[in-house]
């Protein structure tokens, strides 16, 4: 498997439709709307403590209704389990565990508070349930479906309606699956630079192994490699390109201790990221939307950690900053 791996890469079809998902399933009001929807958000971590942090944390409920189907309920579980992997930490805060706050990301329609409602994203599961008589009106998908409702049951908060076990699996399986492994391998692709500048060769090349690190970018492997039929071979040959930079030239001059050439690895697989994303150097844009910008910007924060300016990164074709639309 090791030569035909795809690296951070999802597909120009879903992209384009939400196609390889499963056969008519419908995403809307955009096809890009469940890729833009709000998951997680930065927030803070072990609030009223000295340990006080930074962090990204669940903005969404999975709700289903109380006597909804089973299958609803694993998808709604598996959807958590997802989501978990891609936030760093619950949300802990001294407040909550004083007040005995449940933290889990799965609630009943009956039990769904107003605090609930006005903090947080929801993501309803099936028709039986009592929000979804609130909802119906404003929805205009048919069979299987995702839609997302802005500003729903809340001023500011965003519902998306999941219709049936088949756009839940979609959703929990592909959708936040693919999100949990591109965000992650980004963070840690991030940090791997800044470890880079400081030479700790020793904990960048542990990133490229770890599950959680660099290799978190496995998840979007696998689900490219699942779908390599409806890929379009530029696409393949970029992607391929990232990956000898990446797990072959950069482990190599890691290996070495070799700065520079590492840094020079670093940032050509950088340029990978902008052809695919932006649609550079021949390639086509194969991200079709703009990624929200409170999650995605997580990695200005590593990087000012580390004490990097946007410079280091964002310079000649890669020198693109800001999230503006359209971009
Ligand atoms: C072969 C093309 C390709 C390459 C190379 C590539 N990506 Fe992507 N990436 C995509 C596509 C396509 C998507 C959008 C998938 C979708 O429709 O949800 C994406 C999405 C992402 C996302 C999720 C954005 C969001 O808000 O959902 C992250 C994070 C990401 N890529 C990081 C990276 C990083 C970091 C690199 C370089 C080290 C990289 N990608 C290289 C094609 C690529
Ligand atoms: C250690 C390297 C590094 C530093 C420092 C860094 N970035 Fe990035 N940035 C990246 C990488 C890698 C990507 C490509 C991933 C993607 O497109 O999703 C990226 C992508 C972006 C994007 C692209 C969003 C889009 O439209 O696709 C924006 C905006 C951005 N960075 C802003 C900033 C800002 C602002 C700073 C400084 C406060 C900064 N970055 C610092 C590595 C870095």
């Amino acid at each position: 498997m090791k030569n035909t791996i795809i690296f951070g890469v999802a597909f120009a079809t879903l992209a384009a439709a939400g196609a390889w998902a499963t056969p008519k399933l419908q995403i809307l009001p955009t096809p890009v709307a469940d890729r833009t929807f709000q998951f997680v958000k930065p927030g803070k971590s072990f609030l009223g403590t000295p340990l006080e942090v930074d962090s990204l944390t669940p903005h969404t409920l999975f709700v289903v209704g109380r006597n909804d189907s089973g299958e609803l309920f694993v998808q709604a579980s598996t959807m958590a389990f997802m989501a978990g992997q891609w936030a760093q930490e619950p949300g802990t805060s001294v407040e909550m565990v004083k007040t005995n706050r449940n933290l889990g990301p799965v609630v009943l329609d009956t039990d769904i508070t107003e605090d609930q409602l006005a903090g947080y994203n929801l993501v309803l599961l099936g028709k039986d349930n009592r929000l979804y008589p609130q909802i119906a009106p404003r929805l205009s998908g048919s069979g299987s479906f995702v839609e997302v409702v802005k500003d729903a049951l809340s001023p500011g908060r965003d519902l998306m309606f999941v219709s049936d076990k088949q756009a839940a699996f979609y959703l929990a399986n592909k959708r936040l699956y693919f999100k949990s492994g591109a965000y992650k391998g980004f963070f840690s692709f991030v940090k791997t630079r800044a470890l880079i500048e400081q030479e700790n060769f020793a904990e960048a090349l542990y990133s490229l192994d770890d599950p959680e690190g660099v290799r978190g970018c496995g998840k979007p492997v696998i689900l490219a490699i699942g779908h390599k039929e409806t890929l379009p071979p530029a696409m393949l040959k970029v992607a391929a390109e990232r990956n000898k930079l990446v797990f072959k030239d950069l482990r190599q001059w890691l290996n070495l201790g070799a700065k520079n050439a590492a840094v020079a690895t670093w940032q050509a697989a950088m340029e990978t990221c902008y052809a695919c994303h932006q649609g550079q150097d021949g390639v086509k844009r194969y991200r079709n939307f703009v990624p929200n910008q409170p999650e995605h910007s997580h990695h200005t924060k590593i990087a000012s950690r580390f004490g990097l300016a946007c410079n280091t990164c964002h310079k000649g074709k890669t020198a693109m900053v800001g999230y503006q639309p359209g971009r």
